[in-house]
């Protein structure tokens, strides 16, 4: 299945984010491994620590609906090149995904990249980290 309806999801779901601080709107959809979509945006905070990432959102909704793995991601936002998504986005995406689970970052002007999450977090930290045989 193409991208097609992650996009369409994540554009749609950007307008809806708070963002009062940065006017930085972004959107982000997900795929579950059960074909499930779930976007997400970023949510700001006076305190300007305690806001959230739009990929933060999605995990969270997907993690509330049941699935467990993610097969595909979205992000977009109004910005000269895709948007990239910070660090500890990309750890969090990790979680829940594989090293060539396809990432597609985009403008609200029709510009794509197409990544993978190996790609934006190589030598990623794992469980396996924290085993010593
Ligand atoms: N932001 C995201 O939600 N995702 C990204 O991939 C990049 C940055 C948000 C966090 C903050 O609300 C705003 O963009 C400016 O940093």
């Amino acid at each position: 299945m193409s991208s097609t309806d992650l996009k369409t999801a994540a554009t749609a779901i950007r307008e809806r984010a708070y963002a009062p601080y940065s006017n930085f709107k972004v959107g982000a959809a997900i795929r579950g491994a059960s074909g499930a979509i779930y976007p997400g945006v970023n949510v700001e905070n006076v305190a300007y620590p305690e806001g959230t990432c739009a990929e933060a959102g999605a995990i969270a909704a997907m993690i509330a609906a049941g699935d467990t793995r993610l097969t595909e991601v979205y992000v977009i936002a109004d910005c000269p090149t895709p948007v990239p998504p910070c660090g500890g986005c990309r750890q969090k995406l990790a979680e829940f995904g594989d090293g060539d689970t396809p990432v597609t970052l985009a403008t609200t002007d029709g510009a794509e990249m197409r990544t993978t999450l190996a790609d934006l977090l190589p030598g990623a930290f794992t469980l396996a980290h924290m085993e010593k045989s």
